[in-house]
C-alpha cells in the first residue's frame, strides 16, 4: 500500500544512519498508546550521540574547527532542552528545533524553494490581516470543538501530511497519530511516511490519507488501492490527491546543506541525479484522472496543492469534496502567492457565483500557520487550516512535546474566540477581519518580524576548498 520511502531516497545515506544522533527508523510496528517521552528513545539517542562524539572528538590540545564547535554546542544544547514547561509558543518549539537539530535535518525541514520567497510570504501575508473583534458578547460557551469533513472533532486545524518525523524522533508517524488521538485532532498520514497506513491506522481513531502519484501506473491502479482503502480502512475518512506531481521545487538551501557536508562528488552526484530524475518524468495527470478516481470510491476525495482561486472554484463545480490550497510550505514554484492570500481571493469568488455555503465541498489552507490567531483569520476565510513544520519541530520533546504544541493551539483559538465574541467557528466569516492591506500588500513595520527572523534560517554561501 506504499510507495518507497521519500526520506531514503532523498536523503538516502547521508542522513538516516549517518547523522549522530539518528534514531532507528521505525520498521513495520504495530500502534500502541503507550506514550514515548522525550525522556527516553530521543535523549537515549542524543546520549548516544554524545558518547560517539566525545570518541571522535580531538585531545583538549588540538584546536576544534568551526564546525566541530557548533556541533559541540548543539549536541550540548541538545542534552539541556528548556523544560517542555517553559515552551509557549509554536515559535519556542521551532528555536529549540533550531538549536538542537543537525543543520541537515533541520534545512531539510525549513527549507522553502529557491529564494524562499513564497515560505516567507505565507508568513507575511497573514501578518496584513487584522481582526474586527465584537464587544459585548456573551462567550461563557466558547469551544473550539468543530468537525471535519464530517468527522467530529476538538479543534479546527489538523496536522499535515509532513515526511520527516523519523528524523527528529524514533517513533516516525506513530508519534504524530498517537498525540494526534490523544488531544483528538485530525490527521493527515503522507503516503510517503516511514510507516505504512495499514500499520498506522488505529481501530478507534479516524484519519486521512495523502497520496502522490509517481507514475501513470500509479494512477491507473487508484481506484484498486482506494477501494481495499474503503473496505478495510473505515477510519480513512478522505483522500487528499496531490495535484503538484511534475516535480519538487528546488529546495536549495536543503541541497546546499546536504553537498557542503557531504564533499564526495560520487555521493553529491547521486542527490543531483535523484533531482534531475524527479523534474524530467512528470507524472502525466490530469483533471480527467482525477474525475475518474473520484467517481470509483466513496472516500470524499480532496485534490491537495491547488493555487488559483479559479482551479478551486473548478474543484468545486465538479463536485470533490474539497481542496487544499497550498505550496507545499513554501516549497514548489517559488514567488507563487501566499495560501492565505490564494484564500482571500477564492473566497471573494465564490461569494460571487453562491458557492461559499454549498454544504458538500470544504476548504483547507497549509502554509504558515504558527498561532491561534493565524488560524483564526483562515476559519474566517471559510477553510480549516493544516499545520506542517511548527507541528514537526515539537518532535523534538517526543509525543508529550506533540501534544503541547496543539494544546497550546487549541488554547490560543479558545482565548482569540472569545476575545473576538464568538463561541463557535461557524459564526466566524469575513465580517470579522479587515483585509484592506491584504489588498495592496502592506506590511506594518516593513515586514520586519523579530519572532520570525530569529527562527529564519538565511541561504547558505557556496563552502571555499580548504587552503
Ligand atoms: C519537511 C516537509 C515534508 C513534507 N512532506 C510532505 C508530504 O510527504 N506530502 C505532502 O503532501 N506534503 C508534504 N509537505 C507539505 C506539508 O503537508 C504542508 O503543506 C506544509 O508543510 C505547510 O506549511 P508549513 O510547514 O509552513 O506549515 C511537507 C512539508 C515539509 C516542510
Amino acid at each position: 500500500m506504499h510507495g518507497p520511502g521519500y526520506l531514503d531516497r532523498y536523503l538516502g545515506e547521508y542522513c538516516l544512519g549517518s547523522i549522530m544522533d539518528l534514531p532507528v527508523k521505525p520498521k513495520k510496528k504495530k500502534m500502541t498508546t503507550k506514550k514515548s517521552s522525550s525522556d527516553d528513545k530521543e535523549s537515549l539517542s542524543y546520549q548516544h550521540a554524545l558518547t560517539k562524539f566525545a570518541f571522535k572528538a580531538k585531545s583538549k590540545k588540538q584546536k576544534l574547527t568551526q564546525e566541530e564547535k557548533e556541533e559541540q554546542e548543539r549536541l550540548k544544547n541538545a542534552e539541556n532542552k528548556p523544560p517542555l514547561g517553559t515552551i509557549l509558543s509554536i515559535n519556542d518549539f521551532e528555536y529549540v528545533a533550531k538549536k538542537v537539530l543537525p543543520p541537515m535535518k533541520l534545512n531539510y525541514f525549513n527549507s522553502g524553494s529557491d529564494d524562499e520567497l513564497t515560505l516567507r510570504e505565507n508568513r507575511r501575508a497573514l501578518s496584513r490581516i487584522f481582526f474586527r473583534p465584537r464587544c459585548l458578547i456573551d462567550v461563557s460557551k466558547a469551544t473550539t470543538s468543530t468537525s471535519i469533513l464530517g468527522v467530529p472533532t476538538s479543534a479546527p486545524f489538523y496536522i499535515g501530511s509532513i515526511t520527516g518525523s523519523e528524523l527528529i524522533q524514533g517513533e516516525g508517524e506513530f508519534l504524530l497519530t498517537k498525540a494526534a488521538i490523544k488531544e483528538d485532532i485530525m490527521h493527515i498520514i503522507p503516503q510517503e511516511s516511514g510507516v505504512s497506513l495499514d500499520d498506522i491506522t488505529h481501530p478507534d481513531h479516524c484519519l486521512f490519507y495523502q497520496y502522490r502519484f509517481k507514475s501513470r501506473k500509479e494512477v491507473e491502479d487508484a481506484p484498486k488501492l482506494f477501494a481495499e482503502i474503503e473496505k478495510q480502512m473505515p477510519q480513512v475518512k478522505a483522500i487528499f490527491l496531490n495535484s503538484h506531481v511534475v516535480g519538487l521545487g528546488n529546495t536549495e538551501k536543503a541541497n546546499k546543506t546536504l553537498i557542503n557536508s557531504n564533499s564526495k562528488d560520487d555521493e553529491v552526484s547521486k542527490i543531483l541525479k535523484y533531482k534531475l530524475e524527479e523534474e524530467t518524468t512528470p507524472t502525466l495527470l490530469t483533471w480527467s484522472d482525477f474525475e475518474k478516481i473520484r467517481n470509483s470510491t466513496n472516500v470524499p476525495i480532496v485534490i491537495k496543492g491547488l493555487q488559483r482561486k479559479e482551479d478551486i472554484v473548478k474543484a468545486c463545480e465538479l463536485g470533490f469534496q474539497g481542496a487544499i490550497i497550498s505550496n507545499d510550505g513554501g516549497r514548489q514554484l517559488d514567488s507563487s502567492l501566499s495560501t492565505i492570500e490564494i484564500l482571500y481571493q477564492t473566497r471573494q469568488l465564490m461569494n460571487k457565483k453562491q458557492l461559499s455555503n454549498k454544504k458538500d465541498f470544504e476548504l483547507f489552507v497549509e502554509g504558515g500557520f504558527r498561532r491561534g490567531s493565524d488560524i483564526l483569520k483562515a476559519l474566517c476565510l471559510g477553510a480549516k487550516p493544516g499545520l506542517g513544520r511548527g507541528i514537526l519541530y515539537s518532535e523534538v520533546y517526543g509525543q508529550e512535546g506533540v501534544e503541547k504544541a496543539v494544546r497550546i493551539l487549541k488554547t490560543e483559538i479558545l482565548r482569540d474566540m472569545k476575545l473576538l465574541g464568538v463561541n463557535h467557528v461557524d459564526e466566524l466569516n469575513e465580517n470579522f477581519l479587515d483585509t484592506s492591506s491584504l489588498d495592496f500588500r502592506f506590511n506594518v513595520n516593513g515586514g520586519h518580524d523579530d519572532l520570525y527572523n530569529k527562527n529564519y534560517t538565511p541561504m547558505l554561501a557556496p563552502h571555499f576548498k580548504k587552503a
